[in-house]
This record gives C-alpha cells, sequence and structure tokens, in this order.
C-alpha cells in the first residue's frame, strides 16, 4: 500500500468511499451464513455492512489505524492486519470482497495479490470487487503533471488503473472465471470548499516526497486546483473525475 492513512480524517470527511461501496456488496451471490472475508476492510464500515446482511464478516487492512477504527466501532467482527498481497487463512471462505483497494497495491504485486486471494477461496468460492479502473481521475493526475514539470519536478502517479481487459486477463491467468464486469465514470462529489485540495492532500502523497518543501507542496496543490475549478468545480462544489472497474469471479 502506497499510503500512510489519517483513519480519522477518511473516516470524517470520505466517507463516501464506502458508502459507495454498498453498491458493490449487491454483486455477492450468496446465502445469509456465508463466510466473507473483507479485504482492505478499512475503518470497517463495510465489513459492519456485510455483517448486517447476515454473512459471517472477517475483515482485514495493512492500516494499524484503520483498524483501530474499526476495532473499536464494531468490537464483534474480528480483524486483522495483514498486507492484502501476502496472507494466508486458517479456514478458506466462500467470498472474498474488496471495495477500492486494488489500485493502491502497485502492478508488479497484482499477481501475488490474487494469488494470495484465489488460495483464501473454497473451491467456486466468489470474488467480487470494485477498484479505481482505467482514466481513474485522469483531470487531477494530469493538472498536477503539469504543475510539478513547471516546478521542474516529474510526477509520478502512484496508483494501478487497469482497464477490464487487462484485468480480467489477469484475473483469469490466476485461475479464476470472470462472470461480470463493468468500467463506468462516476463523477464523485467532495465535501467542503476545498473539497479538492483536501482530497489531493489525502490520497496523493508519495508522488510529493520528490518536492524540496512543504511550502511548495501547498503551491503546487493551489495551482493544480485553481487549473481545475472550470472542469472540477461547479457552484462551488467540487467533484472528482473517479471511474471505477467492477468485477465479480468466480474460483476454477
Ligand atoms: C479510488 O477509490 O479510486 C481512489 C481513491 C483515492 C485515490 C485514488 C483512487
Amino acid at each position: 500500500m502506497n499510503i500512510q492513512w489519517n483513519a480519522g480524517k477518511y473516516t470524517s470527511d470520505f466517507s463516501f468511499v464506502y458508502q459507495y461501496g454498498n453498491a458493490v456488496t449487491e454483486l455477492i451471490e450468496a446465502d445469509t451464513g456465508s463466510t466473507i472475508l473483507d479485504l482492505g476492510c478499512g475503518n470497517g464500515a463495510l465489513s459492519k455492512a456485510l455483517k448486517d446482511k447476515g454473512f459471517i464478516v472477517t475483515g482485514m487492512d495493512a492500516s494499524a489505524d484503520q483498524l483501530a477504527v474499526a476495532r473499536e466501532k464494531y468490537p464483534d467482527i474480528p480483524f486483522y492486519q495483514a498486507d492484502a498481497a501476502d496472507f494466508c487463512l486458517n479456514e478458506p471462505v466462500d467470498v472474498v470482497f474488496s471495495n477500492a483497494v486494488f489500485h493502491w497495491i502497485d502492478a508488479d504485486r497484482q499477481p501475488q495479490m490474487l494469488r494470495c486471494v484465489h488460495r483464501a477461496l473454497k473451491e467456486s468460492g466468489q470474488f467480487v470487487f470494485e477498484m479505481g479502473g482505467c482514466g481513474n481521475n485522469r483531470m487531477i493526475h494530469e493538472a498536477l503533471a503539469e504543475v510539478f514539470s513547471e516546478h521542474g519536478y516529474a510526477y509520478s502517479n502512484p496508483f494501478y488503473f487497469p482497464s477490464i481487459g487487462e484485468y480480467a486477463s489477469l484475473v483469469e491467468k490466476e485461475g479464476f472465471q470472470v462472470k461480470y464486469a463493468l468500467l463506468f465514470d462516476r463523477m464523485t462529489e467532495l465535501k467542503g470548499e476545498n473539497g479538492l485540495s483536501d482530497w489531493i492532500r489525502m490520497f496523493v502523497k508519495t508522488p510529493f516526497a520528490v518536492v524540496a518543501s512543504e511550502a511548495e507542496q501547498e503551491r503546487i496543490i493551489e495551482q493544480a486546483v485553481e487549473r481545475l475549478r472550470g472542469q472540477l468545480c461547479r457552484d462551488g462544489v467540487w467533484y472528482a473525475d473517479y471511474v471505477r472497474l467492477r468485477m465479480r469471479a468466480v474460483k476454477n
């Protein structure tokens, strides 16, 4: 994972990430009482939604801060700390579910992550997920790249946003049959008059490591945001240009 989470701010100001995830849980085709691993469970909000649907849920996340929030809010759900590309369950589950996580994992670690998911599933188990897809936040990353370049820095997009074709091939190669795949645009409203600059500060951290000072980092953010105002701000409300990739696959 390419991030140090601010779990409190994520829960208070970026709740749309897990709220949108409720629609992804609808893709699961499993009976009440089925076992589910919520991979990259974050603050546990979707683990709780899955439990409320009658599933037996385990949450897993790499972030100790996010897990502390999850454990405090939902003490009756077991949560474990592990890397999504390096974990092993004691007992296989019926479903592995994940929302807004896999784009944080570098492309070269995706096969390893998919092998962990495959091993975690029972025979014919389901793999249901949503992640950022090809073109996700393109306007934002392009504006940041332009402003970085004007300041004499190279911008490196830290995320992996695959197309359906690319990711379905990977998933199939690791022993799954893809039953459903969808790539769609989702303009997403951000909270507050500083919605976009807050979003950049929250989610785009690693590219700024090359920038000399915090003051210059802030100038870059301000300039990128001003460049995007015409495209991503309407009537004072900021939006982010999300593209989602959703899939449901079954273990061969
Ligand atoms: C996403 O959910 O697609 C996403 C969220 C934050 C940063 C990048 C992508």
